[in-house]
């Protein structure tokens, strides 16, 4: 299997990304092609400050590294280090019908609310279809959101393959990841940074602890029973504690006399455990930025290889180039 994801540097990581994405990338990581990359011109679009996006960047590698991803089994590299993914957008532009782009969800929603879209925002799914494309990449772990933009790649390798008469292009599978893992933010709705309700993965002890105990919770007294499936806190800690951890607290709930401040205790210790290990290997990565742009710079290297060859193919099958 040839694996590809990318991720956008539009803030740091939090608990959604992690367990909706994050962790389910990592565990791909063994397969023939596990490519994984930083999508900093996609973020182009919204991150308008430069050092802003460049820090951003820069979090995500440490962060993804810290929690696991290892760079001797994925290659990760920056979106914008690879050229080639930007002439491969032009190649797919010529080929891509406006009607496809017309439907894709950033761009209608943003059409929906009377806000202008600039041509970067409409053409957003091509700039992913070369991302996709570039690698002959066959399977592509996404969130449901996301399964709209493997269409639109599947159509537009298929047109370029059907009006060149050649099979130039791999048409990818999308590999929808988990929704059991659709995590709840601090207000209950699900977690996002566009609704300000996210925990970052590595926040700050007291900021965290802060964070948690202002989880909203409802008004049921400390003496009364409580439901703890129906309590967000419950269904936080679930992601981080062992069956025998969620079973002795989904108890302390069940009986009575548990007050929502002993609950958001106990998440707070789960959670600063569960990311223990990767605090610290984030630690060491933070003092070491040179390991880190190492890092970037291999994986570029070995993405672009890859990436030309395809290029190559594509230039060729339509008249491009030298003969
Ligand atoms: P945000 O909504 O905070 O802007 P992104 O859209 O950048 O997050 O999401 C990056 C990845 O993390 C996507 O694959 C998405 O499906 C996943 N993800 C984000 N938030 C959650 C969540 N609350 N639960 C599960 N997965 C999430
Ligand atoms: N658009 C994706 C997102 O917002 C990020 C992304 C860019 C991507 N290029 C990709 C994901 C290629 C998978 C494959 O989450």
């Amino acid at each position: 299997m040839k694996v590809l994801s990318g991720i956008q540097p539009t803030g740091r990581f939090h608990w959604g990304n992690y367990f909706g994405a994050i962790r389910q990338y990592i565990a791909l990581q063994n397969n023939e092609q596990a490519f994984y990359f930083i999508a900093d011109l996609h973020a182009l679009t919204t991150v308008r400050e430069p050092q802003v996006l460049s820090g951003f960047v820069q979090d995500a590698a440490i962060d993804l590294l810290a929690l696991g991803l290892d760079p001797a089994k994925a290659t990760l590299f920056r979106q914008s280090d690879i050229p080639e993914v930007t002439e491969l957008t032009w190649l797919l532009m010529t080929v891509t019908q406006m009607h496809l782009l017309e439907k894709c969800h950033a761009y209608k929603d943003k059409k929906a609310k009377g806000i202008a879209a600039d041509a970067g925002l409409f053409t957003y799914p091509v700039l992913m279809a070369a991302d996709i494309i570039l690698y002959d990449s066959n399977v592509v772990p996404v969130g449901v959101d996301q399964v709209q933009h493997i269409e639109v790649t599947r159509d537009v390798a298929q047109r370029f393959n059907t009006i060149y008469n050649k099979e130039v292009f791999v048409l990818p599978e999308p590999h929808v990841l988990s929704q059991t893992a659709k995590v709840p933010g601090t207000d209950g709705e699900k977690m996002s940074k566009s609704y300000g309700n996210t925990i970052e993965i590595f926040e700050e002890p007291k900021k965290l602890r802060k964070k948690i105990m202002a989880i909203k919770t409802d008004s049921t007294p400390v003496e009364a029973p409580k439901d703890p499936e129906a309590c967000n806190v419950f269904t936080l800690y679930k992601l981080f504690a062992s069956q025998e951890q969620q079973d002795a607290l989904a108890a302390r709930y069940r009986s009575g006399g548990m007050g929502y401040g002993e609950a958001k205790q106990s998440l707070f210790d789960a959670a600063n455990a569960y990311f223990a290990e990767a605090r610290d290997r984030r630690a060491q990565l933070v003092a070491n930025p040179k390991q880190v742009e190492d890092v970037l710079q291999e994986g570029a290297r070995k993405a672009r290889a890859k990436g030309r060859e395809v290029l190559d193919r594509a230039r060729e099958a339509c008249g491009l180039g030298r003969t």
